[in-house]
């Protein structure tokens, strides 16, 4: 058992602090925000992910929430640094958080005896960890790395909405250490896991988070790519992506062709890495082409819509699903963000149904019409499937034109005229 302080309480703090407590470690998590601090304390997880609020409440009295920097620290072994990693405009990644996390600990440790071991999760560039971090925490502690204190660098690998299993039944942990105190503990932690348990430098560590993200994408654009050439040859591409999946050295993961990828990790952390490469001097060339097929692909489903639809002007498209994939409420980079601007510019008339992420989307689109039910959205003159949720599944396709950028059998098997983007 160890007592853990968490600093940001983001899905990332949040998921690590309460799957912590639950193998029987004291958890304080620290945020900011007070309306967070006062709903983690009531037992009430500010985010949805799956399973979380059972655990929370599970384990409320080995969990505590507070903005109290000197009391998290002071009280606790080891911290670990979960903030976000936002992207400036030029795609560069913002370390405002994670600078200011290093201060607040770096002043907390000048005035504690014990030696403490702190851990960097948040998702950052190569060397951050021992160039930025490092002389913070040193700074402000006026204290020695690798001597007075501990540093590690433990990337987090968590889908949105599968959190607590990813991190519960991790593939791998990786263990970034400076010095070999700060691995020992850190192993002591994650005895439980029977994963690999892969121990790096800290760099290392960094670039593994994002190779790992950045590979994920190219899977996906590569095969949308080879989907593009499929879809023109009348081949159906989960035919070829099974046939490749096959080979061990390939496997058939992330390899769904569609209309891309969203959400708040794969456009960040490859921006992040193509304006990297160029402030080093290297090229990235696959990464750039990754990101440039991924901006093309949505605007696929216009393309086919417009085979059976040509004047958009004045017709109503029924559009299934906002959020950046099922389960989730999260827009960010979703799909359907370029396809509903595409819809607007060439006027054709809106209107469109997602069961969690509707007033996420009415932020960005107030214009567009919002159906009650899924139902509603197929009384148009065509209809788009831009997410797949379970529910789509069981909508009567029968009487209409449907363009399907998330390939749902049912809509495929049944709809009067059908085209998928990439089958
Ligand atoms: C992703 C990674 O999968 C996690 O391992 C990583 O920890 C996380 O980013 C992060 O960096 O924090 P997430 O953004 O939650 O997780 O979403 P995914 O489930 O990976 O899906 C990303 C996008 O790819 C979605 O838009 C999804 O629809 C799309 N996708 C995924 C495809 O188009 N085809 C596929 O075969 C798989």
């Amino acid at each position: 058992m160890m007592n853990i302080s968490i600093i940001g309480t983001g899905y990332v703090g949040l998921v690590t602090g309460v799957c912590f407590a639950k193998l029987g470690n004291n958890i304080i998590c620290v945020d900011v925000d007070k309306k967070k601090i006062e709903m983690i304390n009531k037992g009430v997880p500010p985010i949805y992910e799956e399973g979380l609020e059972q655990l929370l409440v599970e384990n409320k009295n080995r969990i505590h929430a507070t903005k109290d920097y000197e009391h998290a620290i002071q009280n606790t072994d080891v911290t670990f640094i979960c903030v976000g990693t936002p992207s400036k405009e030029d795609g560069s990644i913002d370390l405002k958080f994670v600078k200011k996390a290093a201060e607040e600990i770096g002043k907390q440790l000048k005035n504690k005896d014990k030696w403490h071991l702190v851990v960097m999760k948040s998702t950052v560039l190569p060397g951050t960890t021992r160039d930025i971090v490092l002389p913070l925490l040193e700074q402000y502690s006026g204290k020695k790395a690798g001597k007075d204190f501990g540093l590690t660098m433990n990337p987090e690998f968590l889908r949105e909405g599968v959190a607590v299993k990813d991190f519960l039944e991790p593939d791998r942990i990786v263990i970034g250490y400076y010095d070999d105190k700060s691995r020992k503990v850190l192993k002591e932690l994650y005895k439980d896991f029977s994963c690999p348990i892969l121990e790096t430098s800290l760099s290392a560590a960094e670039m593994i988070k994002y190779a790992s993200n950045a590979f994920l994408a190219t899977k996906i654009s590569f095969i949308n790519e080879i989907g593009n050439m499929c879809k023109k040859l009348d081949i159906d591409t989960y035919e070829v992506a099974e046939g490749m999946g096959l080979d061990k050295r390939i496997g058939r993961a992330f390899l769904d062709s569609g209309i891309g990828w969203g959400g708040s990790c794969f456009p960040k952390d490859l921006d992040a890495l193509i304006s990297w490469a160029k402030r080093i001097g290297e090229e990235s060339n696959i990464i750039s082409s990754v990101v440039e097929v991924n901006k093309k692909q949505p605007l696929k489903m216009i393309e086919l819509l417009k085979k059976h639809v040509p004047k958009l002007k004045g017709k109503s498209v029924g559009v299934l699903g906002l959020a950046f994939k099922p389960n989730t409420d999260d827009i960010r980079e979703s799909r359907a963000i370029p396809v509903v601007k595409q819809l607007l510019k060439e006027k054709a008339v809106v209107k469109a149904f997602d069961p969690k992420a509707m007033e996420n989307f009415k932020k960005m689109f107030p214009q567009i019409k919002y159906c009650s039910s899924a139902e509603e959205t197929l009384d148009s003159d065509a209809v788009l499937i831009l997410t797949k949720w379970e529910e789509f599944k069981k909508l009567d396709y029968t009487e209409k034109i449907v363009i399907d950028g998330r390939r749902l059998l049912e809509a495929k098997n049944t709809a009067k005229i059908y085209e998928g983007v990439c089958w």
